[in-house]
């Protein structure tokens, strides 16, 4: 049995008041929901505050991004042991966003999923379609793309010891879901792909949804056999909301 995580992915949102309050705010609800782990995903300068509100509390929380380098010369970036020192248990790699407005290629992502691990952090791999591929045939093949390369450099044991969050790009922000079933598909698919390497790891990781997940379509979502929970977006920038996707979890 597989336990939800509903993650908020917060991307480039708020001011420190906002973060400040956003979380206060997930405190106040958090302690009843017993059903589902819950993370937080803030922009990295808010990470300390996340640290002081969240430590000692059943939330987790994570970055959106990390370098696939160590240390040393590079302008901008941040490692994944400074993450690991801001008490990070989760990081975000290969969101779409990243892949399109920073050019990140699947290596690359891979490459920071490694590095992620090697530093005790807990990568959650987004993968997902554009439209056009979708119209094109292509689901299957793209996110086959971005599982496998991650398959190549860090095996179904570094798959185990991450989490998947399947994101059709045409669903983020916009408004549009998928429905349940073309999620479903995706995830049975993801699985399936993970279980010819290692059944039983297939069996354990969590696969979860992304894309205009609201409290309206979360448990309908969350239902389906492969869906382990969600990625959230624009709905994790408001507690209740926020909180009403974890009790749907
Ligand atoms: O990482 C989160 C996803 O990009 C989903 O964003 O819930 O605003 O569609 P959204």
């Amino acid at each position: 049995m597989r336990r939800p995580l509903i993650a908020g992915n917060w991307k480039m949102n708020g001011s420190k008041a906002d973060s400040v309050d956003l979380l206060n705010g997930i405190l106040a609800g958090a302690a009843e929901i017993m059903r589902a782990d819950i993370a937080v995903c803030p922009p990295f300068p808010y990470l300390q505050i996340a640290e002081q509100a969240l430590g000692g509390s059943a939330v987790f929380w994570g970055a959106q991004d990390v370098s696939n380098e160590t240390s040393g010369a590079f302008t901008g970036q941040v490692s994944a042991q400074m993450l690991a020192d801001f008490g990070c248990h989760f990081v975000i790699v290969g969101h779409s966003e990243r892949r399109l407005f920073n050019a990140e290629s699947d290596d690359l992502v891979a490459r920071k999923y490694a590095q992620a691990m090697a530093h005790g952090l807990t990568p959650i791999l987004c993968v997902g379609e554009t439209l056009e591929e979708r119209e094109g045939g292509q689901t299957e093949a793209v996110v086959a793309r971005q599982l496998d390369a991650v398959l190549q450099t860090s095996g179904v044991d570094g798959i185990a010891k991450g989490v998947i969050a399947y994101e059709p790009v045409w669903a983020i922000g916009t408004g549009v879901t998928a429905t349940p079933a073309q999620a479903q598909d995706v995830h049975a698919f993801l699985r399936g792909r993970i279980a010819a390497q290692g059944q039983d790891v297939a069996t354990r990781v969590r696969i979860l949804y992304g894309g205009s997940m609201k409290p309206d379509n979360a448990q309908e979502l969350i239902g389906q056999a492969d869906i382990d929970g969600g990625l959230i977006g624009g709905a994790a920038l408001k507690a209740a909301d926020f909180l009403a996707i974890c009790r749907a979890g």
